[in-house]
């Protein structure tokens, strides 16, 4: 699967802005997360754009891979890296062909990433699952319907949100599961902003 070439424009053109556009704060599910990370460790963030997420679980003391496919949010993701005083390994690739590694990551985490059609999410969820090692930590946010009523972030296309449903039948055989289904005031940079509705999932491989 070719990355789409308008889908690669369209990123590394909003990412041109000189502000971070999703913040430069960790998204508040990945967060929320902190007390089930392991003190050190290696961590895959998916689809990390420039950064905020992949930072901040660097400086909970994990080796970092950022993976993305946008060189002008990877720019950034290195600036602000440098600017917390933390190392993060930046891997530009599609997350649809990328040659994810087995049983490579204790943490992975996939936060706002519904650019996949259902065909891609599956490779990309395949992709994830073989990633972590086995009793590590998945940690996934994404946009669910509800949010098309919202229209405060994501593509606004049904078959590529995020449902409790999906996640369980891709992440079956997982434990310590657990999902957040939400409706809450966001305020993420200047690109996510007002009622959203969202799913989390935490689980172990
Ligand atoms: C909504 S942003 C979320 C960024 C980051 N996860 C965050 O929460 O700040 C979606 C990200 O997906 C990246 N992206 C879109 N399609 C991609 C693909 N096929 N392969 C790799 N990255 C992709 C974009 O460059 C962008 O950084």
């Amino acid at each position: 699967m070719q990355a789409n070439t308008a889908e690669y424009d369209r990123w590394n053109k909003r990412y041109a802005a000189p502000e971070y556009i999703f913040g430069e704060g960790p998204n508040y599910f990945l967060a929320g997360c902190k007390a089930l990370l392991p003190a050190s460790g290696t961590a895959l963030a998916i689809a990390d754009g420039e950064g905020r997420n992949g930072v901040w679980l660097a400086e909970q003391g994990l080796t970092v891979t950022s993976l993305d496919f946008s060189p002008n949010g990877q720019a950034k993701a290195k600036v602000l890296a440098d600017k917390r005083g933390v190392k993060v390994n930046i891997v530009e690739a599609n997350v649809h062909t990328w040659d994810y590694p087995e049983n490579a990551f204790d943490v992975v985490v996939e936060i706002f990433t519904q650019f996949s059609t259902p065909a891609e999410r599956a490779v990309k969820w395949a992709g994830m699952r073989k990633a972590l090692k086995p009793g590590g930590l998945m940690i996934i946010q994404g946009y669910s319907p509800k949010q098309l009523e919202y229209k405060t972030g994501g593509p606004g296309i049904l078959e590529q949100l995020y449902t409790k449903a999906m996640i369980e039948a891709a992440f079956a055989g997982f434990h310590d599961v657990k999902f957040t289904e939400e409706e809450l005031e966001m305020h993420e940079g200047t690109s996510h902003g007002g009622m959203s509705a969202v799913v989390g999932f935490t689980g172990r491989k």
